[in-house]
């Protein structure tokens, strides 16, 4: 059976990535919600009710676990999936566990996401829990994820427009940059040009998809697939697409050393 990775568009690929890279005998469904995206503007209410439809046709197919390699959708919907679906579901929160947790940082924390994760109560009870020295600031870039899904990674906007975002903070005070929106991955290089080379970037996708292994590992869940890769955009299969997905993984693999 086949592991599902659900986003709201190209973001869930840098998960996706992640995972056939250190399970590569596993075979994989990657549905995009294209029809919907942006989901890190829209209400809660619409959010879930994208997520339910699009949760209910990924079960329809067969799936032993779920990805919600989203943060935006995770931070409104993860309790609810969990209680309508019986196969395990994984979710994404921004990775600010690991910030705190490295002793080696002694200055403050960036936390980057969609407006969504940044104003729900999940980011805030996990700050509320884990940021004791109030170590941590909050940056919404809602416009990265219109330049992923654009394709716009080197025509200079998206660069552009993090240096404008970035422009107000001052950079020596930070040693950590969390990229807590799935989206943002693909951006890794126009962060590594404008952060002071002694900033760290993190995001969540090995912490998940370690989880994800151990999860399915504890489950004796764990199989020998072909490494196929199923694609779905909003309830359709995507075969025409195929090309474009596979050039993006692509680019992952050429940005591995940032
Ligand atoms: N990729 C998603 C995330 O991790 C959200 C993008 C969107 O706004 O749809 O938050």
């Amino acid at each position: 059976m086949q592991i599902g990775f659900f986003d709201s568009g190209i973001g869930g690929l840098t998960v996706l990535h992640q995972a056939m890279r250190d399970m590569p005998g596993e075979d994989y469904l990657y549905y995009a919600d294209t029809d919907h995206v942006p989901y890190g503007r829209k209400t809660k209410q619409e959010i879930r009710q994208y997520v339910q439809e699009a949760v209910d046709f990924i079960a329809a197919q067969d799936v032993k676990a779920l990805v919600v390699a989203c943060n935006t959708a995770t931070s409104v919907a993860i309790q609810d999936l969990r209680a309508r679906y019986r196969f395990p579901i994984l979710g994404m929160e921004p990775a600010v566990k690991p910030a705190v947790s490295d002793t080696s940082c002694t200055r403050r924390i960036l936390v980057t996401a969609t407006p969504v994760t940044i104003r729900e109560e999940k980011l805030q009870n996990l700050l509320h829990q884990v940021d004791q020295h109030h170590q941590v600031d909050l940056l919404p870039l809602p416009r990265l994820v219109e330049f992923a899904e654009a394709g716009c990674f080197t025509d200079g906007q998206a660069e552009a427009y993090l240096r404008e975002m970035l422009a107000p903070y001052d950079l020596s005070r930070y040693c950590t940059v969390v990229l807590g929106c799935t989206h943002f991955n693909y951006f890794k290089d126009s962060f590594n040009r404008i952060l002071p080379e002694d900033i760290a970037m993190i995001d969540g996708s090995s912490g998940t998809v370690h989880n994800l292994h151990r999860m399915l590992a504890e489950q004796h869940l764990l199989e020998t697939g072909s490494g196929k890769v199923t694609y779905y955009t909003s309830g359709r299969l995507a075969e025409a697409l195929r090309p474009r997905y596979q050039s993006l993984l692509q680019r992952l693999d050429e940005m591995l050393t940032y």
